[in-house]
């Protein structure tokens, strides 16, 4: 049998929740027997037909229910877009209801990251509505504790929700290290829940 692996699912347009799910992937695999697998998915169009090839381009394979159905733990990350997740992502979760349907993500450790250009530009509402789906396939939470200390230090990202980045107007901050270590802080985390939990 393959490895435990937690699944990174993504969406990000400018590379900045990317970035962070890179960091997360590193903290998945900073636990011994467990491994990353990053998937992302494709963007939607407003004819709402299948207009995009099977496999991107670049970067990570988009997501399949196999993915969904094998993985040992979920962290799933996108932009903030007025308050919220992006719609590639939940148009994807849209098409999750036969997951849904044979409970294939009871009981599995999950948690949400962010990206935001301002820094109350709605961060902390979008973690918690991303963790609204998950609930639904009966998935168990997980934020990010305070013994992370960089959660009282940041100046930018980083919440208990969940991991997150001020990315600024244009995109221009790169991840600073706080954000770093506490989106590592938390793939380790849902690596080690998923550990427990399997
Ligand atoms: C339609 C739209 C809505 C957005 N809404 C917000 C918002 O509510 N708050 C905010 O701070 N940034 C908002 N942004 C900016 C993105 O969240 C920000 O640029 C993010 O870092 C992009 O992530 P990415 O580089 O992974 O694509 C919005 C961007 C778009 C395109």
């Amino acid at each position: 049998m393959s490895q435990p692996f937690v699944l990174v699912l993504y969406y990000s347009r400018h590379g900045a929740t990317r970035t962070m799910a890179e960091a997360i992937a590193r903290g998945i695999e900073s636990v011994s027997g467990v491994e990353a697998r990053l998937r992302t998915v494709p963007e939607i169009s407003a004819e709402c037909e299948a207009v995009s090839d099977t496999i991107p381009a670049e970067g990570d394979l988009y997501c399949t229910d196999e993915d969904l159905r094998q993985c040992s733990g979920l962290v799933l990350g996108s932009p903030t877009r007025f308050g919220t997740m992006a719609a590639p992502l939940k148009y994807y979760l849209e098409t999750t209801s036969n997951l849904w349907m044979n409970g294939a993500l009871i009981d599995k450790p999950a948690a949400a990251f962010t990206s935001t250009a301002s820094l109350h530009g709605g961060q902390e509402a979008t973690l918690l509505s991303m963790m609204v789906p998950l609930l639904h396939h009966g998935m168990i939470l997980a934020g990010i504790p305070y013994s992370q200390t960089g959660l009282l230090e940041t100046r930018t990202g980083g919440t208990p929700y969940g991991a997150s980045h001020v990315a600024g107007k244009s995109g221009e901050n790169p991840v600073d290290p706080t954000e770093l270590e506490l989106c590592v802080a938390q793939g380790k985390r849902v690596a080690e829940l998923a550990l427990r939990l399997n």
